[in-house]
């Protein structure tokens, strides 16, 4: 028998305000879905291909798009998907701390080599006191003010990782604790490659599922607005967007790397899932203005996206400028060093947004930083 995932899932309808209920199916034969609405009793999508949707994104928890609907997947629809793709699936806390702030590209990169996803992620400067907080059980220890004055230093950026034994694999991929013994004992690990000693360690991880919910629960809070806040400055600034093709396609790591390495200084950083209205908000300006608008809308809710505020004088024109033609095609052509000659598909599908008018720059950021930041879909 052809195989076949059930999920139970939810949708914000915001016509009604009212959260609707229906039965995914995923056939992953041909990518096809099927929808059932379970408060109709009826069929809702007969099986149609979606070639957005992929078996690795099929777990709960996470959010799905089908054909503009951003579906929650919130419980398994039988056993069989269940014990097929739900055994091993675990969620955890990476923190990056601020000694690698700079190499959140590579360190991103390992992430995905080693079939983790990023699922959440927000640049923030922690204080003293939520420093002292986060590390409360190392409060008798030694270390303790160390590691504190460390970590509120400067920006960390915190990311919710998603796979199969996520806790154990971050830490694998970690490494020992102290940098010095990690070159000794497991030199492909990060602390091996990019710490310095055992506080200027690159990253924490959580130790067990319990810390994991504790960890992931104080960064991106279940309540609306707490958490700690973001780090844009609002002031000579452009916005960025990593594409959802291009975070699908494991591209994060690469495009950051590439925007460190030209000299831009990456000032606030955050994953967003942006719904249909807010996209079609967000590209206003371009509508009846450029042909490739309602496909812009679409890519942009399509899955998850990373936002950056991009920070300098005169960023706007220098970064526009870095990201190349808007067609990927002619930017091979013309300028094969920017990021989308370098990592874009299409016009739509060309790996960035990057905003077009310098005085709408800080408009932009705060579209995200400002008003979509804090807002949870309920
Ligand atoms: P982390 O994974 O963030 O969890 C606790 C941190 O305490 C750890 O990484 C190290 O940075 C730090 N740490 C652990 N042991 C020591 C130690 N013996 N001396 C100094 N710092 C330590």
């Amino acid at each position: 028998m052809e195989d076949r995932y059930a999920f139970l899932t939810e949708w914000f309808d915001p016509s009604s305000s009212l959260l609707r209920r229906y039965q995914l199916f995923f056939y992953p034969k041909d990518g096809s879905v099927e929808m059932f609405d379970l408060k109709n009793q009826r069929r809702f999508l007969k099986r149609t291909e979606c070639d957005n949707i992929h078996q690795e994104d099929l777990f709960v928890g996470n959010r799905v798009n089908v054909f503009t609907r951003q579906l929650n997947l919130i419980d398994y629809g039988d056993q069989y998907t269940a014990n097929k793709l739900g055994s091993k699936k675990e969620r955890t806390l990476a923190l990056i701390k601020p000694d690698v702030i700079t190499k959140i590209g590579d360190v991103i990169d390992l992430i995905y080599s080693s079939n983790l996803i990023v699922t959440k992620a927000k640049m923030t400067k922690l204080t003293w006191t939520q420093a002292a907080d986060f590390y409360v059980e190392h409060q008798s220890k030694p270390f303790f003010n160390n590691l504190v004055n460390f970590m509120c230093s400067d920006p960390v950026v915190a990311m919710e990782l998603v796979g199969d034994e996520a806790i154990s694999t971050w830490r694998r991929l970690l490494g020992p604790a102290d940098s010095t013994a990690a070159r000794r004992e497991a030199p492909q690990s990060v602390r091996a490659q990019f710490g310095t000693d055992v506080i200027k360690n690159v990253g924490h991880g959580a130790d067990s599922l319990s810390a994991a919910a504790r960890e992931l629960e104080y960064f991106f809070p279940s309540t609306i607005g707490h958490g700690p806040a973001n780090t844009a400055t609002f002031t000579d600034c452009t916005c960025c967007i990593i594409k959802p093709h291009a975070i699908s396609e494991g591209l994060t790591g690469k495009i950051l790397n590439s925007i460190s390495a030209a000299g831009f200084e990456i000032s606030a950083l955050e994953m967003f899932n942006v719904d249909q209205a807010n996209a079609e908000e967000f590209y206003e300006v371009y509508k009846g203005v450029v042909k490739e608008y309602l496909g812009m809308v679409t890519e942009l809710c399509s899955g998850p996206c990373m936002v950056l505020e991009i920070h300098g004088t005169d960023a706007p024109r220098t970064f526009r400028e870095f990201c190349g033609p808007a067609d990927p095609v002619i930017a091979r052509h013309l300028r094969p060093n920017t990021l989308r000659a370098l990592y874009g598909k299409d016009k739509v599908r060309n790996a960035v947004h990057c905003t077009d008018l310098p005085e709408d720059g800080v408009l932009e950021v705060q579209y995200f930083f400002k008003i979509l930041d804090g807002w949870k879909q309920p």
